[in-house]
């Protein structure tokens, strides 16, 4: 027993115990670390052996500010332990974690095979006393449901709980969000596996609720296309500031000042990105149908963000004319990341390929990844290098460091003096008295 403190500085005692997580990517790997930090010893179980290897030498494969060191860490002291085994594993912890990957299928809906493998590989491995098998990876309503049967199928004798305890964090403040969780939410009907659950939460300091293990999983659906829907609001509004003088900035200005609204999180742009906001709300829409709710908020906002890039790849195109050159900035779905998975970038981009348009493209950490997607562009290896020669520029993530872009260099190097603001990063009047061009979303 050790002694922490929680959010109101009361002694919490926790049992530290032996867990195991299931897949070690942005999910996985930054709770077995943050969990292994605070003292208890974490199996950690991954499949990619390119990624085991990294692991097993205390480094993180992928890249989340305070990550790495916590690996290192971790490792060295034998609480994090990286591993390809299950059996061990498996009979050493009361608490399993699923942290798979969902991706996006070919209709849209949620890609299970990950969560299905895992579930079949529970069940031939279970050994020892009674188990919680907490899924962590964001699922459809209905799966928890769905593992209980499978681990049954493989193993009709295994004694365990399936709970359903969806994630919030954000790429880019992976560890931070870990560490300080807005909510824990915890779906199970039973007392014991909520107890067990509740006391290894509870020096993290959050909320924690618990609810059926069906809202457990419609929340997390419903949080992520909560916020896509504020950026496909917004973006509509875009649309429409564009065609008649407004201006989107104001209007946000105006919008926020209501209570009811508030000025955080107005994000317009070429649309929402990132691995997980694409996928789950094409993946709630699927649901809506598939439960016979066919006319659905959720299937027009994937339609409309899925437009999004190419609609703006047009305008951009329309204005240049042909033979022309762009620079594009910022290719992650945000800054302080390398994943470039469901980048609206990349369809931007193609798009302006398509249209026979060169293509320079520059981003602080997104390059290795983009080279593995995106053909038939000049990959750079700075600003300055993107821009030479360049007819016009897209900006299309906030990094930091593009707000220090020293604009006179760049109008030198540039041919053209064309700016495209996604983001709306830069103020209009500044550029124009230095001679660029400007033009953002919702403008
Ligand atoms: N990335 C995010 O920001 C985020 C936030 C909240 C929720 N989620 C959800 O969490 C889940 C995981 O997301 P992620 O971004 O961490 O995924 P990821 O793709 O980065 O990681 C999944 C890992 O699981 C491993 N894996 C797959 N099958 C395995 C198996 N049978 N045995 C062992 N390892 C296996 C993969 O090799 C990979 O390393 C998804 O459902 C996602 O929607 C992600």
């Amino acid at each position: 027993m050790t002694s922490l403190y929680n959010k109101k500085n009361k002694a919490v005692k926790t049992k530290k115990t032996s867990i195991c997580f299931i897949g070690a990517g942005y999910v996985g790997l930054t709770w077995a670390a943050v969990l292994a930090n605070l003292g208890n010893w974490v199996f950690l179980i991954e499949a990619n052996q390119e990624k085991l290897d990294q692991l097993k030498l205390g480094q993180a494969p992928i890249y989340e500010p305070g990550l790495s060191s916590l690996v290192k860490k971790t490792v060295k002291k034998g609480q994090l332990l990286p591993t390809s085994d299950w059996q061990k594993p498996i009979k050493k912890s009361q608490i399993i974690f699923v942290a798979v990957g969902t991706p996006v299928g070919d209709k849209g809906q949620a890609d299970l095979t990950q969560i299905k493998q895992v579930a079949k590989q529970i069940g031939q491995n279970f050994s020892g006393d009674k188990k919680i098998i907490v899924n962590k990876s964001t699922v459809p309503v209905g799966t928890a449901w769905l593992v209980e049967k499978l681990i049954k199928k493989e193993n009709p004798n295994a004694k365990f709980e399936v709970v359903s305890c969806p994630e919030f964090l954000r790429e880019g403040q992976a560890v931070t969000d870990t560490q300080k969780p807005s909510r824990v939410v915890i779906g199970t009907s039973s007392s014991w596996a909520f107890n067990q659950l509740k006391s290894l939460f509870l020096p993290l300091g959050a909320p924690i609720i618990n609810t059926s293990r069906e809202s457990a999983e419609i929340i997390k659906y419903a949080a992520n296309s909560y916020l896509a829907l504020r950026v496909g609001f917004i973006d509509q509004v875009s649309l429409l500031c564009e065609k008649t003088g407004a201006d989107v900035c104001q209007v946000i200005e105006g919008l926020g000042l209501d209570p009811r609204i508030g000025g955080h999180y107005w994000y317009p742009g070429i649309g929402y990105g990132g691995y997980c906001f694409p996928k789950d709300v094409a993946a709630l829409a699927v649901t809506f149908k598939k439960t016979g709710l066919e006319k659905n908020l959720f299937s027009l906002l994937d339609q409309l963000n899925q437009e999004r890039p190419a609609l703006y790849a047009q305008k951009l195109a329309d204005c240049l004319g042909e033979n022309k050159t762009m620079a594009v900035l910022g290719l992650t779905a945000k800054p302080g990341t390398a994943d470039m998975r469901g980048s609206q970038a990349v369809y931007f981009i193609e798009a302006l390929v398509k249209k026979g348009i060169g293509v320079r493209v520059f981003d602080p950490m997104g390059i290795p990844e983009a080279k593995k997607i995106l053909t038939g562009v000049s990959f750079c290896s700075s600003v300055e290098e993107a821009v030479k020669k360049a007819d016009a520029l897209a900006i299309l993530c906030e990094w930091p460091e593009f707000k220090k872009i020293d604009w006179l260099k760049i109008k030198k190097r540039m041919r053209g003096r064309f700016i495209f603001d996604a983001k709306r990063m830069f103020d209009k009047k500044k550029l124009s008295s230095l001679g660029l061009k400007y033009w953002g979303v919702g403008i």
